[in-house]
């Protein structure tokens, strides 16, 4: 799993999965998960300004000892930065706490700003992703891309520019697969990275999900981020626990279609809730 990688549609190599850092707590928790994730193997770390985590997250990347040049770094811009300007000093700002040069893929965090969710921010988008577009041609960025974007936004964004985001972050897990947005980015080479893979952990308990752990010798955990991996997606799991972090990485087995079938059709959790971060 480790060295297994998916290409974007600018020709960068990306880790199948990556660690998720969202809501983990600054300071020594931030610190030792993600210096334990990448002491047991992963090379993709996702973060974000909003986080709050990226300064510890940055001491661990140091500390690691591992070249800067192995490791795939995600931050993203705020959600509430919708203008050219301030992109570059948001942009600067995560630059410095993750004490690094560069970014690998830089996310505008989502189309408005968690107060105003649904709020119509395409002209603001568009500023922020011509920044974002500078940045990339300067080196600064290796890839750019959006979270929590439906179509409506990305073609936004793509009618402006004629640039096309490399990645789209939503909440993606079993129950909760959002085809439209899904569909539309994966027929447009657009990535979809699933973060809460394992919907925030309330997956973990489902009867059903047990049984097909059980079946092949797995754990929920694992049945939900392999689920992913078979949908072309890339899982981005978050936990705190040694254990946990190094278990989410054994993912080296596949999921029957039949099985698949059956997952599809488990869950319909897509909550009424905003998509969230
Ligand atoms: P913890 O951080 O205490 O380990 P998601 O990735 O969908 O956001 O889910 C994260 C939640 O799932 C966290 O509460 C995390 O708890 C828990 N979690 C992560 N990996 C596992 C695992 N392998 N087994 C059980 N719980 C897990």
């Amino acid at each position: 799993m480790l060295d297994e990688l998916y290409e974007l549609n600018n020709g960068v190599k990306i880790p199948k999965i990556g660690f998720g850092t969202w809501q983990i707590p600054a300071g020594d928790t931030a610190y030792q998960s993600t210096l334990y994730a990448i002491k047991c193997g992963y090379r993709h770390i996702d973060t974000a300004y909003v986080y709050g985590n990226e300064e510890s997250v940055g001491k661990a990347i140091q500390d690691s000892g591992v070249p800067r040049e192995e490791l795939f770094i995600t931050t993203k811009l705020p959600d509430y930065v919708k203008n050219y300007e301030d992109t570059f000093l948001y942009f600067e700002k995560s630059l410095t706490a993750l004490k690094t040069d560069y970014i690998d893929l830089y996310l505008i965090h989502a189309p408005w700003p968690w107060k105003e969710v649904g709020k119509d921010c395409t002209e603001g988008n568009i500023e922020a992703w011509k920044a974002m577009i500078e940045l990339y041609k300067a080196g600064k960025i290796k890839a750019i891309g959006v979270s929590n974007f439906h179509v409506k936004d990305i073609q936004g964004l793509v009618d402006a520019t004629g640039v096309w985001p490399a990645v789209n972050q939503i909440r993606y897990f079993i129950g909760n697969t959002q085809p439209e947005i899904t569909n539309f980015c994966q027929a447009h080479q657009v990535l979809i990275e699933a973060y809460s893979p394992l919907a925030t952990g309330e997956l973990l308990e489902k009867e059903e999900l047990k049984r097909i752990a059980n079946k092949y010798q797995k754990t929920v955990a694992q049945i939900c981020l392999r689920y992913c991996l078979e949908k072309n997606t890339l899982p981005l799991p978050k936990s705190t626990h040694a254990e946990r972090i190094s278990a989410n990485l054994d993912l080296n087995f596949k999921i029957t279609e039949e099985d698949m079938m059956q997952l599809d059709d488990l869950y319909h959790i897509a909550s009424t809730r905003p998509l969230r971060d």
